[in-house]
């Protein structure tokens, strides 16, 4: 029978394109969820369990219930600015979160794992492409309790032979091609939905957060990846540990290439067919002037290429996607 995949987190925007990328790949999967940001719709039927990570004995429950093979964990607080405002929130969620999921797992003897890490660890980097071997050093407690937790990653390894893979997600953006699944984020803070929904008319206009930063144009350059190449990379990630990959990893998951905001404005003005109305605004608190990964290493350990690395078709996704459900899954 096919290994079945616990995806915690599985009705959020990364979890549910990974959950269908495992499933199309032919693995079975069992999401759980607390849908405190997750969407039922998001789970395209797939099956779920509706448990908090914060409780134990549910969760225990899981894994005596199922004969689970491996977990991808993306259920986590993700928001950089909230996690300045209420750390407490992201260290109990994230932190004590995972540590009762690497508990469980621990005692139901379940010992694979990849694992929902990003750029954010580190920091403001000194070069680019960051490597991963770059210092981390976090900026912003979201970041912090993402690097908390590869550290207990690494302990569980060499303490419980834990095998896990961390993969550290640079942007992530777009929408499923075939339109099946898209980004609905609440609220949504996020760049490339925020200015196709103020082209669209259906936001105020977009703020660039600052055009006097040290870049070509002075915005902002991240490095934006499509959400369907990041789910192939869980299920390549996961393969690994399948076939018998041990100890802790840590890899880049970008797209080896930086786009500034105005670039991405541009864009999406381009795909909507409409200007996209912006103002400049001051700069976001804790944003780096350039974010971009290498990803040499995933594409030399996994195999690992994107399919859709151009901005304009990750552009065109999110659009798509956006047209068919301007409220998101609530429509
Ligand atoms: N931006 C704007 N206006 C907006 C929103 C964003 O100008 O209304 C700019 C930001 O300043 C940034 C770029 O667009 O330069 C991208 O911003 P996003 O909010 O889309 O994404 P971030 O780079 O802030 O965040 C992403 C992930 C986080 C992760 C972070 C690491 O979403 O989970 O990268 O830095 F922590």
């Amino acid at each position: 029978m096919a290994a079945l995949i616990l995806v915690a987190g599985g009705a959020g925007y990364i979890g549910s394109h990974t959950a269908l990328a495992l499933r199309e790949a032919g693995f079975r999967t069992l999401c759980l969820d607390n849908f405190c940001a997750g969407h039922r719709q998001a789970l395209l039927g797939g099956d779920c369990v509706e448990v908090d990570l914060m409780q134990p004995e549910p969760l225990a429950a899981v894994f005596k219930a199922h004969r689970i093979d491996a977990v991808v964990h993306f259920a986590a607080h993700c928001y950089v600015g909230e996690s300045v405002q209420d750390p407490g929130r992201y260290y109990r969620n994230n932190v004590g979160g995972t540590l009762n999921l690497l508990q469980a797992m621990q005692r139901a003897g379940v010992s694979r794992i990849v694992f929902s890490s990003t750029c954010a660890t580190y920091g403001q980097p000194d070069k680019v492409p960051i490597v991963e071997t770059c210092a981390q050093l976090p900026i912003n407690p979201y970041g912090n309790t993402k690097l908390v937790c590869e550290y207990m990653l690494r302990d569980f390894a060499v303490a419980h032979g834990l095998a896990s893979v961390a993969l550290r997600y640079f942007n992530a953006a777009g929408a499923d091609p075939s339109g099946r699944l898209g980004e609905d984020h609440r609220p949504e803070t996020h760049l490339i939905p925020l200015a196709l929904a103020a082209a669209a008319g259906r936001r105020d206009p977009l703020k660039v957060f600052g055009n006097d930063y040290p870049t070509p144009d002075g915005t902002c350059i991240r490095d934006y990846i499509h959400v369907t190449d990041l789910a192939t990379a869980h299920v390549l990630a996961l393969q690994s540990l399948l076939a018998g990959a041990s100890g802790f990893r840590a890899l880049n998951l970008g797209n080896a290439a930086g786009t500034s905001v105005a670039e991405v404005v541009r864009v999406c003005g381009k795909v909507t067919g409409r200007e996209v109305p912006h103002t400049i605004a001051a700069r976001r608190p804790g944003d780096p002037p350039v974010l971009v990964g290498s990803t040499e290493r995933i594409e030399r350990e996994l195999g690992w290429r994107p399919r859709y690395s151009d901005i304009e078709t990750i552009v065109r996704t999110a659009w798509a996607w956006h047209q068919r459900h301007p409220d998101g899954y609530a429509n």
